[in-house]
C-alpha cells in the first residue's frame, strides 16, 4: 500500500504544557525519545523514508535521529499544524506519491498495524483522518457531523462553542490524516489564522474539503488509547506506563523469564533471548542484548550492554556499554562503564568499577577495585582495593596485567605500567615501574618494629 503514499511527521512544536526547555518530541519514554516511537511504528511501512517537520529545538531533534537527517524540514516559526504541512508540501510533492500520511509526532503509542489499516480504509477519500471516542474530549479537536452522520468539520477545543456547534460529542480527532495530494493542494492557501489561538490548523482542511464537495472520511477507531497524544507530564507518564507493559508483555510471550514483570522496564531496542531471566525491579535500556540462560538480579540498571549466555548480574549493579561474556559473574554492587569487557568466566564483585578495561577469561576482581584503561590477562587475580591510576591530570594511560598475575590487596598501579605474566605484586604496593614476567614486586616501606615507650598508668 505504501508505494503510492509518502509520510509526514509533525514534530516542530515546543510542547508548552510540558514545562520544559527540551522539545516535547525528545521527552523520553523508557530511555528513548518519544519521536523515536513514531518512527519505529512507521519503519515497517516506510523504512527511513520519512519527512519530519522540526522547529523548536530542531538542532537537538536532528542530532537525536541521525538516520533521519535526509528527511528533516525546518519550520522556523511554529505557526501551527496547518503551517507545518505547508512548509513541508514541496518536499512531499517532490517524492511523487499520490497520497500523504500525516502523523502527529506526539503519538508514541501508535502502532504500525493501525496506520497500515487506516491507509487501506482511507483509499478513495480526498481527506481521511482517524477519530477516537473519549469520555471527556478535553483538549482534542471535536469531530462535527451532520444529521445524517457525515463529517462536517473538526473544531479545536479552544474554538468550540456549544451555542454555535451544538453539544459536544465524544468523537475527537486523533491527529493522523491521509491526504490526496492533488485534491488537497488547492486548499492549503485557504487555511487561515482567524481562530482563538491565531494558528494555522491542519484540521481546518476538513471543513474546507467538505465545502468543496471533496470526499472526506473519519475512520472511527473507537476508544483506542494507543492513539492518544502526549501533551503534559501526566500524559507522558501514562504513555510510558502503557509502552512498558506492552514491551515487557511482548518479551514474556517470546519466552523470556521475567519476575515481577510490573516492576521491569525494558526499552524498545533491547532484546532478550527466550530463556533470558530478569528479576524486577530493574531497567534494561538502550541496545542491550541478554542471552539465553543469563540472569539479571533485582535493582540493576543496564543500558547498551551485552550479556552472554549463562552469565549472572547480581543485584544493584549498574552497567553501561559493557560486554559480559558467557558464564561471568558481576556484582552485587558492580559498576561497569563503557568499554568494560568481561571475557568468559571472569568475575567482578562488589564495589568494583571498570571503564575501557578488559578482564581476561577466568580472571577475578572481587572487591573494591578500579580498573580503568586496563587489560587484565586470563586467570589473573586482582586483590581487594587495587586501583589502576590511569589519569595523570592531563592524559589517560594504560595498565597491562599478564596472564595469571596476582595483584595483592590495596595496590596502586600508576600507569603507564605493565605487570608480567604470573608476576606477583605485594599488598600495599605503589608501582611506578613495570614488573617482568614471573617476578615479584614489592614497593612499600619496609616494616620496622620498635620498642614502645612504657605506658604510664
Ligand atoms: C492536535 C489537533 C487536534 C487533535 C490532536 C490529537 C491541530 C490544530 N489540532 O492538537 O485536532 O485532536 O492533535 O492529538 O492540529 N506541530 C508542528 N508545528 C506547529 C505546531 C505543532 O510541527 O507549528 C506539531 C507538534 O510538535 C505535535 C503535533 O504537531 O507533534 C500536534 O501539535 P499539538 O500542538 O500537540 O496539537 P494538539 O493541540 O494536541
Ligand atoms: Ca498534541
Amino acid at each position: 500500500m505504501t508505494e503510492s503514499v509518502c509520510v509526514l511527521v509533525l514534530a516542530a512544536g515546543k510542547g508548552t504544557r510540558m514545562h520544559s526547555d527540551r522539545p516535547k518530541v525528545l521527552g523520553t519514554i523508557l530511555g528513548e525519545p518519544m519521536l523515536g516511537y513514531v518512527f519505529r511504528a512507521l519503519e515497517p511501512l516506510f523504512g527511513k523514508a520519512v519527512t519530519t517537520v522540526v522547529g523548536f529545538g530542531q538542532d537537538q531533534v536532528r542530532r537525536a535521529f541521525p538516520d533521519h537527517e535526509q528527511g528533516f524540514v525546518s519550520q522556523d516559526e511554529q505557526l501551527g499544524t496547518g503551517h507545518a504541512l505547508k512548509v513541508a508540501w514541496e518536499a512531499l510533492k517532490s517524492q511523487g506519491r499520490g497520497r500523504c500520511l500525516v502523523v502527529n509526532g506526539d503519538a508514541p503509542l501508535v502502532r504500525g498495524e493501525t496506520l497500515a489499516r487506516f491507509a487501506a480504509q482511507a483509499r478513495g477519500a480526498d481527506l481521511a483522518f482517524l477519530s477516537i471516542e473519549l469520555q471527556d474530549p478535553g483538549r482534542y479537536g471535536r469531530v462535527l457531523r451532520d444529521s445524517r452522520g457525515r463529517v462536517k468539520a473538526v473544531v479545536e477545543a479552544g474554538d468550540f462553542d456549544s451555542a454555535e456547534h451544538g453539544p459536544s460529542g465524544h468523537e475527537v480527532n486523533a491527529g493522523i490524516y491521509l491526504l490526496d495530494m492533488a485534491g488537497i493542494a488547492p486548499l492549503l492557501d485557504r487555511l487561515g489564522r482567524d481562530n482563538n489561538s491565531g494558528e494555522y490548523y491542519i484540521t481546518e482542511l476538513v471543513g474546507l474539503a467538505v465545502a468543496e464537495g471533496l470526499k472526506v472520511l473519519a475512520v472511527e477507531a473507537g476508544p483506542d488509547r494507543d492513539l492518544l497524544g502526549v501533551n503534559t507530564p501526566r500524559e507522558l507518564a501514562t504513555a510510558e506506563a502503557a509502552l512498558r507493559e506492552r514491551i515487557v508483555g511482548g518479551w514474556l510471550d517470546r519466552g523470556a523469564l521475567i519476575h515481577l514483570p510490573d516492576q521491569v522496564a525494558i526499552g524498545p531496542d533491547a532484546e532478550l533471548e527466550p530463556g533470558a531471566e530478569v528479576f524486577g525491579p530493574c531497567f534494561v535500556y538502550g541496545r542491550t542484548r541478554i542471552a539465553a540462560g543469563a540472569r539479571v538480579g533485582p535493582q540493576c540498571f543496564i543500558v547498551d550492554s551485552v550479556l552472554g549466555p549463562g552469565c549472572e548480574v547480581r543485584p544493584f549493579s549498574h552497567l553501561q556499554g559493557a560486554v559480559v561474556g558467557p558464564g561471568c559473574q558481576v556484582g552485587p554492587f558492580a559498576r561497569l562503564r563503557p568499554g568494560a569487557v568481561l571475557e568468559e568466566g571472569s568475575r567482578v564483585g562488589n564495589f568494583v568499577e571498570m571503564k575501557q578495561a578488559v578482564l581476561g577469561a577466568g580472571a577475578k576482581a572481587n572487591h573494591l577495585t578500579y580498573l580503568g584503561d586496563a587489560e587484565v590477562g586470563p586467570a589473573a587475580n586482582i586483590g581487594a582495593g587495587t586501583i589502576t591510576c590511569n589519569y595523570d591530570g592531563v592524559r589517560k594511560h594504560k595498565t597491562v596485567i599478564g596472564r595469571g598475575a596476582f595483584i595483592g590487596s590495596n595496590a596502586a598501579l600508576v600507569a603507564p605500567l605493565s605487570v608480567g605474566e604470573n608476576a606477583l605484586v605485594g599488598a600495599g604496593s605503589t608501582l611506578t615501574r613495570d614488573v617482568p614476567d614471573n617476578e615479584m614486586a614489592i614497593a612499600r616501606a619496609r616494616q620496622v618494629n620498635l620498642k614502645r615507650k612504657p605506658i604510664k598508668s
